[in-house]
């Protein structure tokens, strides 16, 4: 059988030191190679696929839509799938948010959240605000400005030079609490500090606070605790500052509802979707606002000074329709909520195992740190290369995970996100917890 991946062929892959196998058909969680080894898709590629694989409903749409017509130009035209997409996700948003600009990925949104923040204090007065507050350990894309958001140091490091001085405060990770404290006697330390930022960096230059409601790639689906992201808002409201709520992963029903800030009744001035909006089905994302805002560009320089080629695309959106039409037919928000009670439940029997310190989450965006020491939660060294080995392992057992290293100190720290699509049965999920439980008594 012919191996695919790196180094045959021209395609030059994202992991250059492994051959990939060559994925021929998908079905609900499952994936399936050429050689017919099948995959539980634990999570989703990068907690993208929320309402799973083969869902020939998108299918029959989108080719009626590329029938139909397969691109008009966001400057030029309009199409009934932009209009109804538009209006059926405007009709799921947080109160106060109305206008949607679609792109096709998430960092691309992140870019475009950054600027519209910029552009409406330009326009309003204030040119001296274009700075983004962010957090250490988070992830908002790899586009250099949405890179420099970002907290993962081993991403920013090699790019360091080509950066924006944008300044970051410590995350809510209570499991390691930066500050040393523990909820609820720590008063929220890691939210009132945001302040002291603002304060120090000069609140008049900051345009805008970011934040993923519960962070996720860099760290693995850290939950804030509860009245954290309501002091961060005051904050932001005290000092006229907009706050971007970076919901790529969260959203779209990941974490048991549309939105993850409706955990915690928020209504940010930006929110940003990408990955679940089209479950991975076509390049789609989106940057959303306040009709305000878009008011005051409209009145000012006429429009938002911004555009990529594929906004606005027509068959992205009729995929975005498609998958919340999927998504309220089979209830998968209600269903992301008690799966993923479920899910969590079942990840703590994994405790037992010494090298398991912390699993948390929230709906069906959940995550197991691993330490080499329970009591003291040392990591382990980063040669240990632990994840990656627990990556390998379980995938070898037909389980597909996402990783995540090197966030306690910069290098050391491990872990792995479960985050499979919203459909999973309980039946599935003991699957999954089964072949966790076998790859790691084995690594015991
Ligand atoms: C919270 C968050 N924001 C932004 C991004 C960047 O999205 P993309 O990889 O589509 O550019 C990601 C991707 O993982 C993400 O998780």
């Amino acid at each position: 059988m012919m191996e695919y991946g790196y180094p045959k062929g021209h395609v030059f892959y994202r992991k250059l030191t492994r051959t990939y196998p060559l994925i021929t058909h998908g079905e609900g969680i499952y994936l399936y190679d050429e050689k017919g080894k099948r995959y539980i898709d634990g999570s989703g590629g990068a907690l993208v696929v929320n309402i799973g694989h083969g869902q020939k409903e998108i299918t029959q749409k989108v080719s009626e839509q590329m029938g139909q017509v397969g691109y008009v130009h966001g400057t030029q035209f309009t199409t009934k799938s932009i209009e109804e997409y538009g209006e059926a996700l405007g009709e799921l948003l947080p109160k106060g948010l109305g206008k949607i600009y679609f792109l096709s990925g998430g960092s691309e949104s992140i870019e475009a959240a950054i600027k519209l923040a910029r552009q409406y204090f330009l326009e309003s007065g204030q040119s001296q605000r274009w700075r983004v507050v962010a957090r250490w350990h988070s992830y908002h894309g790899n586009t250099l400005g949405a890179l420099s958001l970002t907290g993962r140091i081993s991403m920013r490091r090699p790019y360091l030079p080509l950066l924006i001085d944008f300044p970051h405060f410590p995350p809510p990770y209570c499991y390691r609490c930066p500050f040393g404290l523990t909820y609820p006697e720590c008063g929220l330390e890691c939210a009132k500090v945001l302040e002291h930022v603002i304060r120090m960096e000069g609140a008049e230059t900051i345009s805008a606070v970011i934040l993923e409601p519960i962070l996720g790639a860099t760290i693995g689906a850290v939950v804030p605790p509860d009245g954290y992201l309501s002091i961060i808002k005051e904050i932001c409201d005290r000092y006229g500052i907009f706050l971007i709520d970076d919901e790529v992963m969260t959203g779209m029903g990941r974490t048991g509802r549309w939105f993850a800030v409706e955990h915690w009744g928020i209504s940010p001035d930006i929110m940003v979707l990408g990955k679940g909006m089209s479950s991975g089905y076509f390049p789609l994302s989106a940057m959303i606002t306040r009709g305000e805002y878009v008011d005051r560009l409209k009145e000012k320089t006429g429009g938002f000074v911004h555009g990529h080629t594929f906004s606005h695309h027509p068959v992205a959106c009729t995929v975005g329709l498609a998958v919340i039409d999927h998504i309220k037919k089979n209830q998968l928000v209600e269903k992301s909520s008690s799966r993923g009670e479920y899910l969590l439940r079942r990840l703590e029997e994994l405790k037992d195992f010494p090298f398991v310190g912390d699993v948390r989450g929230k709906g069906l965006m959940t995550a197991i740190e691993f330490v080499k020491d329970q009591k003291t939660k040392e990591p382990f060294p980063r040669t240990a290369k632990f994840t990656e080995r627990v990556i390998d392992s379980v995938f070898e057992h037909g389980l597909v995970l996402y990783p995540g290293t090197g966030f306690v100190d910069g290098v050391n720290g491990d872990m792995v996100m479960i985050g499979p699509p919203l459909i999973i049965e309980e039946s599935q999920i003991d699957e999954v917890i089964d072949i966790l439980k076998k790859t790691f008594s084995k690594m015991e």
